[in-house]
């Protein structure tokens, strides 16, 4: 397969954890045969430094003439509540989203057997963990109005949902529980926000087509305590915006490091693979930022274009990484090596034929 994948690796840490993943993709293209060709280009704090534009036009036209977008982090600690909020560095990625027709950002969540001690939940709480958060990305308070006084007193955001909006994901939704253990559970706050009733009549007008999933509505603060009481409990978390953000930052908790979280965010057109950690400002240039989130962000690419095999390998190189403990300081604070080392080892992992390397 040939695909053309425009590389955002934006601040922070992105270019090293984006490398990293680039050097996954490349080894997956020599062994299956494929032809993957990269192109770089500026977004974020970087992109406003160089173009004054977080979102330069040269990037977007990019991002719409390709197959896929690899995507790394977005920020500036030193500027997020200093400047104006329409030209922060995040914005490249809120307004990219919205010029992909982004909706849907998928969050997988399974801690790996090898890290349950790194968690500060208890083992026997998180064992079996799998459940993916559908959050949806488009809409809610990210992109309704805000508006602030003249006086900088009185602030509001707006927090907007159209039922178009709401049906598009909630289908995703259900057939990913189709495809898993047959559940989605909708997190709201239905006792007090109308967009969370609206969300719980359409999702439940939907939930009559997939008879076969079981659909339950959990409030967001109940919710909130669940993902860290009985994780098990969970197969599909479908949510909007704000509360998606929130709940898998700290649905992370559970797998020991956001250092570990792919996702992808999907739409009407080209894909958007992404860590979901930040720009981790102190790490950068240190390598020492984990790169198993970007790498994985890599694997989710390839199943999007259905490469299952060649997602799996990905998946089976990270395992053996963590298993081999070529890890970074994040997951185990003894550990020798860094973004690089790890990155190599899966790309060199991936590359050898039949698993010779360790042996
Ligand atoms: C994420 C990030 C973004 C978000 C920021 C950088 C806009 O936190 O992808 O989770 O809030 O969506
Ligand atoms: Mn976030």
């Amino acid at each position: 397969m040939n695909l053309k994948i425009a590389a955002l690796s934006g601040d922070g840490i992105g270019p090293e954890v984006v490398l990293q993943a680039k050097k996954a993709l490349s080894a997956i293209a020599v062994v299956f045969d494929h032809e993957f060709v990269f192109e770089d280009a500026l977004i974020g704090a970087i992109a406003i430094e160089k173009t004054g534009n977080p979102l330069p036009e040269q990037t977007l036209n990019l991002c719409l003439n390709t197959d896929a977008v690899l995507f790394g982090t977005v920020g500036d600690i030193s500027q997020d509540s200093a400047i104006d909020i329409k030209s922060s560095p995040i914005q490249g990625l809120l307004k990219l989203r919205q010029a992909l027709g982004l909706y849907a950002n998928v969050r997988p969540i399974k801690p790996y057997n090898d890290l349950l001690d790194l968690s500060p939940i208890k083992r026997k709480i998180i064992q079996g963990t799998d459940f993916v958060i559908f959050r949806e990305i488009s809409g809610g308070s990210y992109f309704s109005e805000k508006k602030i006084n003249e006086q900088g007193t009185i602030a509001s955001d707006l927090c907007e949902y159209t039922e178009n909006e709401i049906i598009r994901i909630t289908h995703l939704a259900f057939k990913a529980a189709q495809k898993r253990k047959n559940k989605v559970t909708l997190v709201d706050k239905a006792s007090i926000l109308e967009t969370s009733r609206l969300w719980r009549k359409v999702v439940k007008e939907i939930s009559a087509s997939y008879p076969e999933v079981t659909v339950e509505f959990l409030l967001v603060d109940y919710a909130a305590m669940q993902v860290i009481m009985n994780p098990n409990q969970f197969d599909v978390i479908l949510t909007e915006n704000l509360f998606g953000d929130i709940l898998s930052d700290e649905a992370s908790v559970i797998t020991g490091a956001i250092g570990l979280l792919p996702s992808a965010s999907i739409g009407n057109s080209t894909a958007l693979f992404e860590p979901i950690h930040g720009i981790f400002s102190e790490a950068k240039k240190k390598n020492i930022a984990n790169p198993i989130a970007s790498i994985l962000s890599a694997a989710m690419l390839l199943e999007h274009f259905g490469l299952h095999l060649e997602s799996e390998k990905v998946y089976e190189a990270v395992q053996k990484a963590i298993e081999l403990n070529v890890v970074t300081a994040d997951l185990n604070p003894y550990s020798k090596f860094g973004t690089n080392e790890v990155g190599d080892f899966i790309a060199n992992y991936i590359a050898s034929k039949d698993d010779l390397y360790f042996k």
